[in-house]
């Protein structure tokens, strides 16, 4: 007799995304200016490829495409085929060409492109799994920008805020841990890392090259 398959260990990553989609961009409208902060570190400029880690249902890549110029490429990775038909619907409202997407998840990806620049926008389970990561920043150039930024634990003492992050978090990541230092398997890869805090601590922002 055949022996089970494993289970797939983004199920429950699956399922709550699956559940989210028809959703999710209005809950991430509160997010916007990180979303816009987040893409202005990237410092993209026109004929640049980046990649969009994570790219759920496609709602940086206006921005993203706006800061490539059409000459630019766009590679989204997306585990969630409910999430990513919503990126697939916008590509093809706006008739981009040259919008790649890969439905996969972020360690088994295949990234043919070579990357100027990565972001990791609320991406929390990416960041946090060291064979996805190592996936996705293999495909860069070396001294390419890297930007990360997501919830995270704020003081200690903002307990009230700390709530309203748990509440997210619950809400759209598999595990709560590294909330701390979110960005952490990062650090040791890029050059000039530096950690911005904003919504009151409750996001952070992390931004630098990767180290040739
Ligand atoms: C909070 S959403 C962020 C979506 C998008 N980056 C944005 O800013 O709106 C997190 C996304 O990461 C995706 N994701 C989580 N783990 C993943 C993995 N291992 N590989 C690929 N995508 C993953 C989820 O399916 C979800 O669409």
């Amino acid at each position: 007799m055949p022996s089970p398959a494993p289970p797939n260990p983004h199920r429950a990553a699956l399922a709550q995304y699956r559940r989210r989609a028809s959703v999710y961009d209005v809950e991430l409208a509160l997010f916007e200016p990180v979303r816009r902060a987040a893409i202005a570190r990237l410092a993209l400029k026109p004929g640049d490829t980046v990649l969009d880690a994570g790219c759920g249902t496609g709602l940086s890549l206006a921005q993203l495409h706006a800061a490539v110029g059409p000459r630019g490429r766009i590679v989204g990775v997306e585990q969630s085929p409910e999430m990513l038909a919503r990126a697939r619907e916008c590509v093809k409202q706006h008739r981009w060409r040259n919008v790649t997407l890969i439905q996969a998840s972020a360690e088994d990806a295949v990234i043919e492109h070579e990357a100027d620049a990565v972001l990791f926008h609320f991406t929390h389970d990416i960041l946090r799994e060291p064979m996805a990561l190592a996936n996705v920043m293999r495909a860069l150039r070396p001294g390419a920008s890297v930007v990360a930024c997501g919830l995270q634990w704020a003081s200690p003492w903002a307990w009230p805020l700390n709530l309203l992050v748990l509440g997210a978090a619950l809400h759209s990541v598999s595990s709560l841990a590294g909330l701390d230092r979110p960005w952490s398997l990062l650090a040791g890869s890029l050059d000039d890392l530096q950690v911005e805090s904003l919504m009151a601590g409750g996001v952070f922002l992390a931004h630098g090259t990767l180290r040739p």
